[in-house]
């Protein structure tokens, strides 16, 4: 599939005036996206799971226009939000081409997240993607016959130039984002929903996001993405996700939960070596991240869990483990984790769908 096809043929519309309603969720990425090229595109596949407690909920109302030119307000929680127009804005610009109705409309953007706004989680995966899917409800009624999977597919491509790991919060349990040569279908054009045999063990897979450091990101990922380009490790670095995604390929077929740690935990930690050695350079973990770490692998060398750990670009820590452990292991967060955490603050998520419709006003 190229961009063209989505590039769609009506010109005019009978549409004036309504509401839409979705909730997308986060995702945690297993093989990070670091480093993009062109518009948006990955340097490498990436796979993810899809969460389903930590959403965006958007309420978008349109109202048709008589002259041209994007008219738009975004509200967080009912409050007027200048700060995210000018990310909007850009977004707009970029998918214009593909949503051609956007300069026609006045639109009122309500949008509201389950995780408070200052958790350091980022918003824009849930965000962009539940803006997008949106837009593509709006598309439908213009253009009838449009199939379910076209609209995944389109929305996915949208939200993507919006924020690049938001093409993997569509669709759930796990998404794949990112040309890769093992994965059947995959596109840096849009995420697809992971193709092959999973095994038990990773369903309703858990994940604890522990909140070690609130507040605003040290490093955008605008910023952070940038610094990929002359990285001296930069090359090696998409070789090693590409492979390390190869490898996930038996461990999810074969549910071997000790395979997984060793993938998902290096990920993490290249993920942050390649910060750390970037000019300029970051140190994003926090010495609480790094006892947490600690203590996750001591648990699992005296239990014999599968507990594991992963990393966004921040000191947060997202600890994943099989539904089997969820008690002993919650238990374990709750006694030892919580009091590294910035108020002993976690939120208990899990695996998800994607997104979904809901009723406007709900
Ligand atoms: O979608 P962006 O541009 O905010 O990049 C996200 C990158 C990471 O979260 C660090 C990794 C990933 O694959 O989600």
């Amino acid at each position: 599939m190229t961009e063209q096809e989505f590039i769609p043929s009506y010109v005019a519309t009978s549409l004036e005036k309504g509401s839409v309603s979705f909730t997308s969720p986060s995702n945690i990425a297993l093989v990070k996206y670091w480093g993009k090229y062109g518009e948006q595109l990955p340097k490498n596949a990436s796979i993810s799971f899809t969460l389903s407690q930590c959403h965006t909920h958007t309420t978008l109302h349109y109202e048709k226009k008589a002259s041209e030119g994007f008219d738009f307000e975004v509200y967080l929680d009912g409050v007027r939000e200048p700060n995210f127009e000018p990310k909007i804005r850009t977004f707009f610009e970029r998918i214009q081409k593909y949503i051609p109705f956007l300069a026609q409309y006045s639109f009122r953007i309500e949008t509201t997240n389950s995780f408070p706004h200052s958790s350091g989680i980022a918003s824009s995966a849930s965000g962009m993607s539940a803006l997008a899917m949106c837009l593509m409800a709006m598309e439908r009624q213009m253009e009838e016959n449009l199939e379910e999977a076209y609209v995944f597919k389109k929305a996915s491509f949208l939200a993507r130039l919006g924020s690049g790991s938001a093409s993997r919060s569509i669709e759930g349990p796990l998404v794949v984002w990112g040309e890769h040569n093992d994965i059947e279908g995959s596109s840096n054009l849009f995420g697809v929903k992971y193709p092959y045999e999973v095994h038990p063990n990773f369903d309703d897979f858990q994940d604890a996001i522990l909140l070690v450091d609130k507040g605003e990101k040290q490093v955008s990922s605008t910023v952070g993405h940038n610094l990929m380009h002359d990285h001296p490790f930069a090359e090696q670095r998409f070789a090693q996700a590409n492979t390390q995604l190869s490898n996930l390929i038996p461990i999810l077929k074969h549910g071997d939960l000790d395979a997984f740690i060793d993938v998902v935990e290096a990920e993490a930690l290249s993920l942050h070596a390649m910060m750390m050695t970037s000019t300029p350079n970051y140190v994003l973990m926090k010495p609480n991240t790094l006892a947490i770490i600690e203590q996750i692998r001591k648990f699992r060398n005296e239990t014999g869990s599968k507990v594991c750990f992963t990393l966004d670009a921040g000191a947060n820590v997202h600890v994943l483990f099989p539904a089997f452990e969820k008690d002993r292991v919650l238990q374990f967060i709750k006694n030892t984790l919580a009091p590294f955490c910035k108020s002993g603050e976690y939120i208990e998520d899990r695996t998800g769908v994607g997104v979904i419709q809901t009723p406007v006003g709900q």
